[in-house]
């Protein structure tokens, strides 16, 4: 078995252990439970209690293992993860000292959500920053841990009850399954929301893929506690014998259930993922339009002069030939995938496909735009970029009376916006000139006197040149 394997199993039966017990302890408290079922619930906690530490070890052990030249001391006191598992420890100890007392009861079910809540906090959620997702994240544990694990003490009780307890037991447990389905509903797409993020992520990941036989297992348990409620519970002397075998398969479902969520837990959310459409149309602004598989990719290379220039070549060489106006679409994915697909010219490599959809960015935007990035030095032998939360104001100045009347109104001014100076033919003149590369001129498509103003978001707020007349 592989590394990931291992994690996988022992992450999910660390999660089935641990939802099994708090699922037991609250089953012990609401339901009716007769003695011999008891007894039998008894040895499933001491089980629980058994996996739960072996498989919480091993869930340490195997990252630790990757994690070449960190002990498993590190491990454990200087991560989160490391932290939320000693604490687990620490309560599962605690926990087993109450049931070796034989006193369970209400303390016993706190103690084992607290240490259900813990394991959101080894989750996805425990990495993520604010209280909402690790909160909705615990609610939804809680919540599948008083489903899930109510399901094998119910079976035992329908079991070994009397009719009355039968009855009772079957009532009780419904209501309280309607409200935890209810609960795991609306916790389960506020983490899906932090996770996926879109319908792209949920279609187009290996993380949105697994989700979706997630939430297949859950339609299937669904549909089987419906038929327990609606139709088995109400004439439960018939039934009985249907219902507990439901009730069994329903908890084998929720088993495979938490294995899946077991291996969600050591991939990627699909929210940092690549998305990879898979259909051929998508939705655009309430239409149906045609979709390529990498519609929702996003720019792997940063919006600079520099790509922008590059894109300018390689579009004049290889696209426009076939496209003078540019393609029709304006999404960058598309323009990607073609450019890179070879439709008809030869393929642009990785990076140059992106070049090419920054280039087509800039020029569809026009005077309105991102302004791409570069980096400059200025006189004094400082360095700097453009996009770096200030208000620039851009000037590529030339040889013209004009425009070295306009640079010495602009020197003697005394405005709190940032002034880069770029001479576009001769040596710098101005004590407002940065020294930057050529390809900057060129991706803002400037050949005489022009000035820019660049917000604190890098986005160009006004174009004006000098031949345009008119004071800017
Ligand atoms: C030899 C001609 C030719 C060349 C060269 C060419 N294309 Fe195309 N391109 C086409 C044709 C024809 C279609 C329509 C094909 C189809 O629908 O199957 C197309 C479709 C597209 C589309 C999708 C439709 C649209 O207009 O939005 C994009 C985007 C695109 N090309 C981008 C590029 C890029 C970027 C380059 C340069 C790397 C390029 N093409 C080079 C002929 C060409």
């Amino acid at each position: 078995m592989t590394v990931s394997a291992v994690l996988i199993l022992a992450r999910t039966l660390h999660i089935i252990a641990i939802l099994q017990l708090a699922g037991l302890a609250l089953a012990i408290v609401v339901l009716p439970v007769p003695a011999p079922a008891l007894a039998r619930m008894r040895r499933l906690a001491w089980g629980c209690l058994a996996v739960a530490l072996a498989s919480g070890v091993a869930w340490v052990v195997t990252p630790t293992a990757q994690m070449s030249g960190h002990g498993m001391t590190t491990v454990l006191v200087d991560t989160q993860f490391g932290h939320s598992i000693v604490l687990r420890a620490a309560l599962l100890a605690a926990l087993a000292l109450l049931m070796a007392w034989g006193r369970w009861r209400w303390l016993a079910v706190v103690l084992s959500a607290t240490v259900a809540a813990t394991l959101a906090w080894s989750g996805h959620a425990g990495a993520g920053e604010g209280l909402l997702h690790p909160a909705s994240d615990v609610i939804h544990v809680l919540a599948a841990a008083a489903w899930l694990g109510g399901l094998l003490p119910l079976a035992l009780v329908l079991h070994h009850g009397d009719m009355t307890a039968c009855s009772l037991a079957a009532r009780r447990f419904s209501r309280l399954g309607m409200a935890a389905v209810l609960t795991v509903v609306v916790s389960g797409l506020g983490s899906a929301y932090f996770l996926i993020g879109s319908l792209a992520g949920l279609l187009g990941t290996p993380y949105g893929h697994l989700l979706l036989v997630k939430l297949a297992l859950f339609a299937a348990m669904l549909a089987l506690a419906a038929w327990n409620r609606q139709i088995l519970t109400p004439r439960l002397a018939s039934g009985r014998t249907q219902l507990i075998r439901n009730t069994l398969t329903e908890a084998a479902l929720g088993a495979m259930l938490l294995g899946v969520v077991g291996a969600l837990g050591t991939m990627a959310p699909a929210i940092h993922g690549e998305v990879r459409w898979p259909l051929p149309y998508r939705l655009d602004g309430g239409h149906l339009v045609p979709a390529t598989p990498l519609s929702f990719a996003r720019p792997a290379t940063r919006l600079t002069t520099e790509a922008v220039a590059q894109g300018r070549r390689l579009y004049v060489e290889t696209c426009a030939g076939c496209h003078p106006t540019g393609p029709q679409t304006s999404n960058q994915g598309d323009t990607y995938w073609w450019a890179t697909q070879g439709h008809a010219a030869p393929p642009l490599a990785g990076d140059d496909g992106w070049s090419v959809v920054h280039y087509l960015r800039v020029r569809a935007h026009g005077a309105s735009g991102p302004a791409p990035d570069f980096d400059f030095e200025t006189p004094g032998g400082d360095q700097g970029s453009l996009v770096d939360d200030l208000v620039t104001l851009l000037v590529f100045y030339d040889d013209s009376p004009a425009s070295r009347a306009r640079l010495g109104q602009l020197e003697n001014q005394t405005d709190d916006c940032r002034i880069l100076a770029s001479p576009l033919q001769s040596p710098a003149t101005s004590p407002l000139s940065v020294t930057v590369t050529p390809d900057v001129a060129e991706a803002y498509g400037v050949t005489s006197h022009t000035e820019l103003l660049v917000d604190e978001a890098g986005q160009i707020r006004a174009r004006w040149s000098l031949a345009d007349g008119n004071s800017p």
